[in-house]
C-alpha cells in the first residue's frame, strides 16, 4: 500500500478515507464554511458579483488555504456566483446585484491537501416569497439526502430523498450537474445524483467521503450552458437554487465537515 494513500477504493472506484482523514475533511470543509458566514454582510443591491469575489478569494488567502477553483479547468475565480436563473457555475463579474436577486455562492478550498466545498443561498435586498419558497425547499431537499447517508444505503437512496421531496413541491431536479466524490481531489467517483431509485446504485461505506448539491427549479429540469462555456442556465429562465454540503460517511450514519460556524447555512438573510 502507498502511504501517501492509505485506506482503500472500492469497486466503483470510491476512495475509502481512514478515521484519521476525517480531521483534516473537517479543517477544510470549516475555512470553506467561514469564508460563506463571513461574505454575508457584503450582499446588497448594487454590490458586484466580481467585488464578492474579491473578497472571498481575500478571504482565502488569509485563511492561509488555497482556492481550488482559481486554475480549474481554466476556471480563474475564487468563487461560483449563480444569480437568479442561472443554475451554477455562475462567473463573477462587473454585473450589479439588483432588489430581490438571488445567489448562490460556491466555495471551495484546500488546506492541508484536503478539499473543502460548500454553497449556499444569499439575497440582496428583500426576499421575493416564491423565491423564499424555492430556497427553503432546496435546503430542506439537502438534508433529505444527507440524512439518507448511512453505511448500507445506497446512492440512489440519497437521490430518491431528495427527488420525492422536491417533485412533492412541484418544483424540479436539475439532472445534468451532480455532486462527486473528493478528498484530497476537488473531483472524484461517484457521481451523486440528485434524483433516482431507492436502492440503486453504489452501497455507501464508512469512510466516504462527497458532496451533496441539489439544484432545484421553479420550472423545467432543463438547462443549458451559455457561451462563456461555464454559466448553466434554466432552459426555460425560471429561478433556481442550490445548497451544498461535503459529507464523511461514519460508522453511525455521516459527519458534516462545512458546518456553518455561526449557524448561518440558512438562511443567510435575516427572517422576518
Ligand atoms: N464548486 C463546484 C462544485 O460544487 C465546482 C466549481 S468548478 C469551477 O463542484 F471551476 F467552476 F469553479
Ligand atoms: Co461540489
Ligand atoms: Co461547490
Amino acid at each position: 500500500m502507498n502511504d501517501q494513500h492509505k485506506g482503500r477504493m472500492t469497486r466503483d472506484g470510491i476512495r475509502i478515507h481512514e478515521p484519521a482523514d476525517f480531521a483534516g475533511m473537517h479543517r477544510a470543509g470549516r475555512v470553506a464554511a467561514t469564508i460563506l458566514d463571513d461574505i454575508a454582510e457584503h450582499i446588497y443591491p448594487g454590490q458586484t458579483t466580481g467585488e464578492i469575489d474579491r473578497l472571498i478569494e481575500e478571504k482565502v488567502e488569509a485563511a492561509d488555504a488555497k482556492s481550488a477553483t482559481i486554475g480549474y479547468r481554466g476556471y480563474q475565480h475564487a468563487s461560483c456566483i449563480s444569480l437568479n436563473h442561472v443554475v451554477c457555475h455562475g462567473i463573477p463579474g462587473d454585473k450589479k446585484l439588483k432588489g430581490g436577486d438571488i445567489l448562490n455562492i460556491d466555495v471551495t478550498v484546500i488546506v492541508d491537501g484536503w478539499f473543502g466545498d460548500t454553497s449556499r443561498m444569499y439575497v440582496a435586498g428583500q426576499l421575493p416569497r416564491k423565491a423564499e419558497r424555492l430556497i427553503q425547499v432546496t435546503h430542506d431537499a439537502l438534508f433529505k439526502g444527507i440524512e439518507a447517508v448511512r453505511p448500507g444505503n445506497t446512492f440512489g437512496d440519497i437521490g430518491h430523498a431528495i427527488q420525492a421531496y422536491v417533485e412533492g413541491h412541484r418544483m424540479s431536479v436539475v439532472r445534468d450537474f451532480c455532486g462527486h466524490g473528493l478528498g484530497r481531489v476537488f473531483h472524484a467517483p461517484p457521481n451523486v445524483l440528485h434524483y433516482g431509485r431507492p436502492g440503486t446504485g453504489a452501497v455507501l461505506e464508512e469512510g466516504m467521503f462527497f458532496t451533496i448539491e441539489p439544484m432545484v427549479n421553479l420550472g423545467r429540469p432543463e438547462t443549458k450552458v451559455l457561451a462563456d462555456d461555464w454559466t448553466a442556465v434554466t432552459r426555460d429562465r425560471s429561478l433556481s437554487a442550490q445548497f451544498e454540503h461535503s459529507i464523511g460517511v461514519t460508522s453511525e450514519g455521516f459527519e458534516i465537515f462545512t458546518l456553518s460556524p455561526a449557524g448561518r447555512f440558512h438562511p443567510t438573510y435575516s427572517q422576518g
